[in-house]
C-alpha cells in the first residue's frame, strides 16, 4: 500500500507517517521548506518530498506510481484569534488561508489524480470541525472557518466528481489536537488522533462518499 501524506514534517502529518511506516506500508511524505524531524526517520519505505502546496510549482522528488490513501493534511490556521475578528480580519489574511486550506489539497489532488485512480484509492481531506457552518456557534475565526468549510465542499464535489473512477474521497476533523497548531492546548494528543482517523479512514468505504468524519467515528454535519 502506498501512502502520501501532505504537511509531515510535524504535528499530525509527522504522526500518520509513523504511524502507517510502523504498519508496513510505503509512505511518501511531503514537506513545504524543512524536513525536520523525518530527517531522523530511517526507514527505506520513507519517501520524502518538497512540496509547497500554496503554489502550482511541482513537487521535488520522486512521486509513487499508484497511490492508495493520499491524506491532505496540510493546513494553517492564519492570523491568531484576535486577528481573525470581525473588526480585524484582512482580505489579504482570508486569501492567504484560502490559498493552503483549500486551494492547496485542490492543487494535490489535480496533480496525484491519475496515481489515485490507478489504485481506485482513498482521498481523505482533513478539514475542521469550525468549518461547519451546524457547530458555529462561537463566531470570529474568518479566514479558517471559511477556507475549511470551503475545503467541505471542494471534497464533497471531488466525492461526486471521483466516485465513477473507484476513488472514495472523505472529509475529516482530527478533534482538538496538542499540536503547534493549538500552541499544544487540544484535548487529545497526535497519537489518539491519528489512530482513530486511522480507523476511519480504513472504514472509508462505510462511510458515504464526501461525509465529514471526526477521528472517533462520528459523523459531522457540515
Ligand atoms: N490541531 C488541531 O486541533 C486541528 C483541529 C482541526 C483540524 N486540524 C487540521 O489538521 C491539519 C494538521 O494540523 P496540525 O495541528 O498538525 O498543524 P501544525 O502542527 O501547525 O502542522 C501544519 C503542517 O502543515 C504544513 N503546511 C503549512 N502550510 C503549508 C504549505 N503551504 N505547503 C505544505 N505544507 C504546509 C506545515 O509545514 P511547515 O512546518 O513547513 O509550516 C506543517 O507540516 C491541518 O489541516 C489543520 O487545519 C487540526
Amino acid at each position: 500500500m502506498n501512502i502520501l501524506i501532505t504537511g509531515a514534517n510535524r504535528g499530525l502529518g509527522l504522526a500518520f507517517v509513523q504511524y502507517y511506516l510502523q504498519q508496513g506500508y510505503d509512505v511518501w511524505a511531503s514537506y513545504r521548506s524543512t524536513p525536520d524531524a523525518l530527517a531522523h526517520i530511517d526507514n527505506h519505505q520513507l519517501h520524502s518530498l518538497v512540496w509547497d502546496i500554496s503554489s502550482d510549482v511541482e513537487p521535488v522528488g520522486t512521486l509513487p506510481e499508484s497511490i492508495d490513501v493520499l491524506i491532505n493534511n496540510a493546513g494553517i490556521y492564519g492570523p491568531g484569534k484576535d486577528g481573525q475578528s470581525l473588526e480585524n480580519i484582512t482580505a489579504a489574511a482570508m486569501q492567504q488561508v484560502f490559498n493552503v486550506d483549500c486551494i492547496g489539497p485542490l492543487r494535490v489532488v489535480q496533480r496525484l489524480q491519475e496515481q489515485i485512480i490507478k489504485a481506485n484509492g482513498t482521498i481523505a481531506n482533513v478539514s475542521s470541525k469550525m468549518g461547519s457552518s451546524a457547530d458555529n456557534s462561537s463566531g470570529g475565526s474568518y479566514a479558517y472557518r471559511a477556507a475549511k468549510a470551503a475545503l467541505l465542499m471542494v471534497s464533497k464535489s471531488m466525492a461526486v466528481d471521483l466516485a465513477d473512477s473507484g476513488v472514495h474521497v472523505i472529509s475529516l476533523h482530527p478533534g482538538w489536537v496538542q499540536t503547534d497548531m493549538t500552541h499544544q492546548t487540544g484535548l487529545i494528543d497526535v497519537t489518539t488522533s491519528v489512530k482513530g482517523m486511522v480507523e476511519v479512514i480504513k472504514q472509508g468505504r462505510n462511510y458515504s462518499a464526501g461525509q465529514f468524519i471526526a477521528f472517533d467515528g462520528k459523523l459531522i454535519p457540515y
